[in-house]
């Protein structure tokens, strides 16, 4: 890690000719319950129009990194970003997206982003999280039924930057920013 928390290209920092002197900042983006629920039948269970904002505000312009499942939750590919899909299916194609058959190989796809985001669901982030170097987190402070999990986050190797507490006629709710440590 250097002094601005991101990740070297090299192990020593220090590019040669064939590697890439980019440095990327790898940031999973997930809304999760008290229980780090995700999600139930491959939908979203909850309906929150400021963590849609967010999502946008902060993904728009960067390559967003998903797995089949999530992308066929949406009704298209999400407009203003490059969005990479990760599947086993050598044959998968679908208009607007990039399709790489492992997260190491969609990082790679990404490299070019200073800040590629991974959008989930369960199994993408359990893979990439050990490659991460930011988790923009919604926590719900509240509990679904859900059959999807955010990976348990471990506060000794991540550390929070950023919190802000929010309010919803439902429950309440915080945006949270980890880094890893
Ligand atoms: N709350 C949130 O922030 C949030 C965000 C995103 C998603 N979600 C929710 O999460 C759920 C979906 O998550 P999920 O865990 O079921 O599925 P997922 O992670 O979206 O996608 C799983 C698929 O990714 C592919 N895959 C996984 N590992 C791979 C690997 N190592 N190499 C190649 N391909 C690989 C496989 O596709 P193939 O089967 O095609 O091979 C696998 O079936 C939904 O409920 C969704 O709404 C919630």
């Amino acid at each position: 890690m250097n002094s601005e928390g991101m990740k070297d290209a090299t192990s020593t920092g220090v590019s040669t000719e064939n590697e890439s002197s980019k440095v990327s900042k790898v940031t999973l983006i997930a809304a999760i319950d008290q229980n780090r629920v995700l999600g139930k039948d491959n939908q979203l269970i909850w309906h929150l129009p400021e963590d849609l904002k967010r999502f946008k505000r902060l993904t728009t312009g960067h390559a967003i990194i998903m797995g089949r499942k999530t992308f066929e939750s949406l009704p298209k590919a999400l407009p203003n970003r490059h969005n990479i899909v990760v599947t086993r299916n050598q044959n998968y194609s679908k208009e607007g997206i990039t399709v790489c058959h492992s997260v190491k190989d969609a990082l790679e796809c990404a490299k070019d982003d200073e800040q590629p985001f991974v959008i989930g669901g369960g199994q993408i982030y359990e893979q990439a999280i050990g490659l991460a170097d930011v988790i923009e987190l919604t926590e719900i402070h509240s509990q679904f039924e859900g059959d999807v999990f955010f990976p348990k986050i471990n506060l000794k190797e991540w550390s929070i930057e950023k919190e802000q507490r929010m309010v919803h006629p439902d429950f309440e709710y915080s945006f949270i920013t980890y880094t890893k440590k």
